[in-house]
């Protein structure tokens, strides 16, 4: 039998060196190889010299097998007909020059990347015709015939598949037909992202895009709106439940961040690409940007090829709400310091609060009331201990007590708090649920607010108690 691969010491009809180049394969360091009709095993040699974990040739010639084993015997040799190939899976399978050989080449190739790993690839070189037609065509090689595809048809019957024209092969002396390389993998639903914050256009620029292309949008409004109301979403418990506590449709930001700081992360990228059922999709859904990683990695351990789409935000952006919220209370201070009558009035207020209201819930204690400085404005330094330990305060949201403003006589009546500490799930009640808001105005004035947890004695209605200064 006439040698095909060459090597140094036997030059076949192949110019083996040259091809091996063309083939561009991908970094074998680590991976495992098959080679389909390995011939005398020169690729196989070449995966296992580079470090592939495991490097495997089959060829139905026992002759060749037997060579390929003489040279390279880190290498596994099999001598075997293609229709029955070897366990998989592989990151790297070659068929280079063999194609025309299958009986039945689209199933050749089908099974071909059955056998790849999830990310794996199969390097095809072969013979394509040079027509616009979309056939199989019968090329006269003058010792046989054989079929080759036109690029159309190879395209067609690549078409399931995610794949990329490589380049042009080596050319061998007698050649019919033009050889070509081909990278073939598994194609994967598509995630396309849109993570950014509310204000940046993402439902506009979703819906211009992909309602044209077929492609279904995740709102991740939508999802959380629908796990609040207990629809049929498919969220554990303990999520939906954080998801009804926090639920306002006005910050659904708020609920998704707190989503992910209580460790639910994992699960909403999972309950958000659920609704896509395994298609393309695009998720309209903001997403803190310290957790963009995380959803990212959660989409591609579940087998989605994804796109993340970026841009900056047009026009003038608010300002941070707390941030606007300060100034306009700076600026009711200020009409108030310039108002004759104010001025007339003027007067240094005694700190002053109360605790309204406490609540436990899931490790979160929420702590409602209100409290003044000597300039009647809330305090902003707060500490809060529940039994013996201090607990650090997660949430310092200013609401309004017109009911203070009117009783204290204020300028505004932005006084009212709600304080939330996080206390753990496992809370033991050293202290018997005393609860203790203190505050410490600009002047330096401290103040202590306290209170108990439900059902302990005692409920709630906190007096103020100067503790320092
Ligand atoms: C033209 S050679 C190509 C060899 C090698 N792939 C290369 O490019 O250097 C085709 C190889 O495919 C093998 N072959 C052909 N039909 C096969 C089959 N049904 N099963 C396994 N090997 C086959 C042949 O024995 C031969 O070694």
């Amino acid at each position: 039998m006439s040698q095909y691969q060459s090597f140094p010491d036997s030059p076949g009809a192949s110019q083996t060196l040259e091809k091996l180049k063309a083939l561009n394969l991908p970094d074998l360091g680590g991976r495992s190889f098959l080679d389909v009709g390995c011939n005398e095993g020169f690729f196989c040699g070449f995966a296992d010299f580079i470090g592939a974990s495991r490097s495997v040739g089959i060829d139905k010639s026992a002759l060749f097998i037997e060579r390929a084993r003489r040279r390279f015997a880190g290498c596994e040799f099999v001598q075997q007909d293609w229709s029955d190939l070897p366990q998989g899976p592989f990151d790297v399978v070659l068929l280079a020059s063999a194609l025309h050989y299958a009986d039945d080449q689209e199933t050749l190739v089908s099974r071909l990347v059955e056998l790849l790993s999830p990310d794996g690839v199969l390097v095809l070189e072969l013979g394509i015709v040079s027509s616009h037609e979309n056939e199989w065509i019968e090329i006269d090689r003058g010792f046989d015939r054989r079929l080759y595809p036109t690029m159309r048809k190879l395209k067609d019957v690549l078409a399931p598949y995610a794949w990329k024209w490589m380049g042009p092969s080596v050319r061998q002396a007698g050649d019919p037909v033009e050889r070509h390389v081909m990278h073939v993998s598994r194609r994967k639903p598509t995630a396309y992202l849109l993570m950014l914050p509310p204000g940046y256009g993402k439902s506009s620029i979703a819906n211009g895009l992909f309602p044209k292309a077929g492609i279904r949008i995740v709102s991740g409004d939508e999802v959380v709106a629908r796990i609040a109301a207990g629809d049929d979403v498919a969220a554990s418990p303990q999520l939906a439940a954080l998801v009804r506590k926090l639920y306002s449709p006005y910050c659904i930001d708020q609920v998704v961040e707190a989503a992910f700081d209580e460790g639910f992360g994992a699960e909403l990228a999972r309950v958000l690409a659920s609704q896509a059922q395994g298609t393309d999709f695009a998720l309209d859904a903001f997403i803190p940007l310290s957790r963009q990683q995380q959803v990212r990695a959660s989409l591609r351990d579940m087998g989605y090829f994804v796109v993340d789409l970026g841009w900056d935000r047009m026009g003038i952006a608010p300002s941070p709400r707390e941030m606007a919220m300060e100034r306009i209370d700076r600026f009711a201070a200020s009409l108030a310091d310039e108002s004759p009558s104010a001025a007339a009035g003027a007067r240094e207020l005694a700190p002053a609060g109360s605790i309204d209201e406490v609540a436990q819930d899931r490790g979160v204690v929420t702590i409602r009331g209100w409290a003044i400085d000597e300039a009647g404005q809330l305090p902003s330094d707060w500490k809060v201990k529940i039994g013996y330990r201090e607990r650090a305060v997660i949430r310092l949201e200013k609401q309004s007590r017109p009911d203070v403003q009117a009783h204290l006589g204020l300028v505004h009546g932005r006084v009212g708090f709600v304080l939330e500490v996080r206390t753990g799930k496992a809370m033991f009640d050293f202290g018997k649920g005393k609860v203790e808001a203190q505050f410490t105005t600009t002047a330096g004035c401290r103040l202590s607010l306290a209170a108990r947890l439900p059902n302990t004695p005692s409920e709630t209605g906190g007096a103020a108690r100067r503790v320092g200064q």
